[in-house]
């Protein structure tokens, strides 16, 4: 059993406190907000998080798990100090470390002597060396070791992770660290401090690659009249390709992947490199909220002026409350720019600015001209689409997430358009710009 503080209580360091007691060692969390503080010792977690809150409250059944206000108190008799911190965007696109160094300044007198600290947040390559500037010691160590999780699903994500990745210049170090994780079965990937760092951006940048890549592939199907179902089922068998992450949605968002392929393209430049290619892949996200926006403004008539428009979900994916940088709020926005009325139901969120919410799906598309799934809640699948047409002013469905069957949407009388599944077009939504001689050339089912 190892005696670990981790700083900061936000999704990441939470899920890795009560994760790392529940590996049996002896965590103290500290966070700056007194009151997250006493909610956390009385069990009680901040987030909507599967599984995280029995987590914690296991933990501080067993002792083994508390919270503390401020970084200094929880540091003194720790092996290891998880900095845990947030790196948002700053305004020039680098990630803003100001959190983690002045939490580093503030331990650094506090620190065991042979302490090892730990990166967990998404810092900028080259962070390692800034912190252990900051903490001002030499007889401590620093080492990187990214988290990987996904919000929603953070708990499985860290008791089952594909990787842990451990970076540092003090092989020893790197090892005590690695024996915190030896209950885990996982490929453990030891490297240098500055490879952990670039180990996290790339990967995020990548499957942020992936997402906009096959959003694309759902536009250009919707153009030559294929169904976008059917291609990434045919390019996911191979292997190299695989069937995860290759789901069209709105966009990409969330905490994490506008902020670290921003400071990924940053980095490179800061570097002398023109990382055009992942600004393309920014530049691509930014035009899949526009299509979508489009797509709506289309079924309502053209243009969602004046028009009322039905919004499910709200948070950036199913099985969160958080909104930031979500792509239904960006989606969203440019309604409410062109004029829309915008009234929304998500089932983990009480309210929005300039949006009116409300308490259940069918209340939204009550008087409704089009109805929009931006999030992919899997209730929003199982509701009673007959009773949603009763509802609505117009029987319009533009379905951002691809959740719905589009032949039994047709069938219950809906114009439904989705992203890239050509069948869709059977209840009356927008014709593909090829004509009909010509798909036949693309070898389409019949619908
Ligand atoms: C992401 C990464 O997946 C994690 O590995 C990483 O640890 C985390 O960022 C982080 O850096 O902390 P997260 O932001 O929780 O995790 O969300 P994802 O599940 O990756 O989803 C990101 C966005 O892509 C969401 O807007 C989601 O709706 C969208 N998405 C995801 C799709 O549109 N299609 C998919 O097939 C998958």
């Amino acid at each position: 059993m190892s005696r670990i503080a981790v700083i900061g209580t936000g999704y990441v360091g939470l899920t890795t406190g009560a994760y790392l007691a529940h590996l049996g060692h002896s965590v103290v969390c500290a966070d700056v907000v007194e009151s997250k503080v006493e909610r956390l010792n009385r069990g009680e977690i901040p987030i909507v998080e599967a599984g995280l809150e029995e987590l914690v409250q296991d933990g501080l059944a067993s002792g083994r798990l508390s919270f503390m206000l401020g970084a200094g108190g929880a540091v003194p008799g720790a092996d290891f100090v998880f900095l845990c911190l947030p790196t948002p965007q700053g305004a020039d696109g680098a990630a803003d470390l100001s959190f983690v160094i002045s939490a580093a300044k503030e331990i650094g007198p506090a620190l065991e002597p042979a302490a090892v600290v730990i990166n967990k947040s998404t810092v900028p390559v080259g962070s390692a060396m800034q912190v252990t500037l900051a903490l001002g010691r030499g007889d401590v160590f620093v080492v990187s070791n990214p988290e990987f999780l996904r919000e929603g699903s953070a708990v499985a994500d860290c008791l089952n992770p594909d990787r842990i990745v451990i970076g540092g210049d003090d092989d020893d170090a790197v090892d005590r660290v690695a024996g915190l994780y030896a209950k885990i079965d996982a490929p453990v990937v030891r490297t240098d401090a500055a490879s952990a760092e670039m180990i996290k951006y790339a990967a995020n940048a990548f499957l942020a690659t992936k997402l906009s890549f096959v959003n694309a592939v759902a536009t250009v199907c919707e153009r030559v009249g294929a169904n976008v179902d059917d291609v990434l089922n045919g390019m996911g068998h191979d292997h190299r390709i695989g069937f995860e992450f290759l789901s069209p949605g709105p966009g990409w968002g969330g905490s994490c992947f506008p902020k670290d392929t921003a400071a990924l393209v940053r980095i490179a430049a800061d570097h002398g490199y023109d990382f055009g290619f992942l600004k393309g892949a920014i530049a691509a996200n930014e035009a899949q909220f526009d299509h979508v926006a489009d797509k709506i403004a289309r079924v309502a008539g053209g243009s969602v002026a004046g028009k009322t428009i039905a919004v499910l979900g709200l948070t950036f994916k199913a099985g969160t409350d958080d909104r930031r940088d979500s792509p239904s709020i960006a989606i969203v926005d440019r309604l409410l720019a062109a004029g829309a009325n915008v009234v929304a139901y998500d089932p983990a969120v009480a309210s929005h600015p300039g949006v009116t919410t409300t308490a259940d799906a069918y209340d939204a598309a009550r008087g409704a001209d089009v109805l929009a799934i931006l999030t992919e809640w899997p209730e929003f699948a199982q509701l009673d689409y007959a009773k949603i047409r009763e509802l609505m002013a117009q029987p319009c469905v533009v379905d951002g997430r691809n959740l719905l069957d589009p032949a039994a949407m047709a069938e219950a009388g809906f114009m439904y358009e989705d992203l890239g599944r050509w069948t869709s077009k059977a209840g009356g939504g927008v014709a593909p710009i090829l004509s009909g001689s010509e798909l036949g050339r693309f070898g389409r089912r019949a619908a």
